[in-house]
């Protein structure tokens, strides 16, 4: 019997490594560690401490702030969508936190709002053409003029966030960073854009804070550039141990539906690891999984708990351990062959998947 040890190995230095390789992309810029959705699955409790060097971190919601306090952090921690209702603006000055204020109500909530001892520094989010969070431009001015002038607020920064950045060159981005020059002009406060993909393609979205989360767990941003290329070390190794081996003989089929039919006799490996683990059920067949270092092919459907790969001559035995992506087997490539993107791979992985902080 072997133990079935789904394990998510984190390279805390990668954490490090990255995150001087965007300061030196970046170097005007100071850094906000953007480590919402548990730091894109890498665990925040882990993540944090090694990310310590950051300027600030960025979550999605006063939970996630907790726990970056938890963790021990003082640095400023900023609510990317700001308070969800008036109620939480107690919580959220209890823990210190920075708001992104992005709607009227907001603003109105700080307006009402009564507490003297804390006073939030504020980013207000303007949209520049993404239509998700932010003021129009045309009420941007009205909304940072009212902002600077409450007693609730201390300073008042701009943000905008861009909707294209990973397409090198798109025009899209071009306007976005050019409404958002031409609506802020003038207006003192340190401006933020750029996230990982902005980092790396459009140096003119550094700004005062850049706000990379994907590039800070060191896996690229782009369709058709590589981390290493980018100078970025992967950070998670998604890993399951073998199993089970089976001989299959030819016209034999593996798995739910019998979605794989073996053209020959061959060794097939069942890993304990599936998409309750959070590896992605979508993965297409051949998609590659490392068994002692080998790319063997992923085949018929992944289950809840396992999936299958054949071994060909692999020199395999019970309890050997399976890479699914990281060290040797960039997550990119992995959400390609899903058809889907590694920001969904990462923070999808599950609680019952053990971290472990190397
Ligand atoms: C407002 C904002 N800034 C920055 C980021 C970081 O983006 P990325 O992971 O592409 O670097 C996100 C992530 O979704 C975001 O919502």
């Amino acid at each position: 019997m072997v133990g079935r040890a789904a394990s998510a190995v984190v390279r805390v230095a990668a954490l490090a490594h990255n995150l001087e390789r965007i300061r030196a992309v970046a170097p005007q810029s100071r850094v906000l560690a953007v480590v919402k959705a548990n730091a894109y699955g890498h665990g925040i409790e882990g993540v944090v401490p090694a990310l310590r060097g950051a300027d600030a971190f960025a979550v999605a919601c006063i939970d996630e702030a907790i726990r970056v306090r938890d963790a021990g952090i003082e640095s400023p921690v900023i609510l990317l969508e700001g308070v969800f209702d008036a109620a939480e603006l107690v919580l959220a000055a209890r823990y210190r936190c920075e708001l992104v204020v992005h709607s009227a109500w907001q603003v109105d909530a700080l307006a009402a709002s009564r507490n003297p001892a804390y006073r939030f520094p504020v980013w207000l989010k303007i949209d520049t053409g993404m239509n998700r969070l932010g003021f129009p431009l045309r009420e941007a001015r009205a909304a940072w003029e009212r902002l600077c002038g409450l007693d609730a607020v201390g300073v008042v920064r701009l943000m905008t966030h861009l909707a294209s950045a990973d397409e090198p060159g798109s025009a899209a981005t071009g306007a976005q960073l050019e409404r958002f020059t031409l609506a802020t002009e003038g207006w003192p406060g340190e401006r933020s854009i750029a996230n990982s993909a902005g980092v790396f393609a459009w140096p003119d979205s550094h700004g005062d804070w850049v706000r990379p989360g994907l590039a800070l767990y060191g896996v690229s941003p782009f369709a058709d550039r590589d981390a290493a290329g980018l100078g970025l070390q992967p950070v998670m190794t998604l890993q399951g141990r073998l199993i089970a081996v089976r001989e299959v003989r030819a016209g034999e089929s593996v798995g739910y539906g019998g979605a794989w039919t073996a053209p020959g006799d061959c060794r097939v490996g069942i890993i304990g690891i599936g998409y309750g683990d959070g590896y992605p059920r979508q993965a297409a067949p051949g998609t590659p999984v490392l068994v002692n270092g080998v790319r063997c092919p992923l085949v018929g459907r992944v289950s809840m708990d396992m999936l299958a790969v054949e071994l060909g001559g692999v020199d395999a035995a019970l309890g050997d351990t399976a890479v699914l992506w990281g060290d040797g087997l960039p997550v990119e490539e992995i959400a390609r062959s899903a058809g889907t993107i590694p920001w969904t791979l990462l923070c999808g992985v599950t609680d019952r998947v053990r971290h472990e902080y190397v």
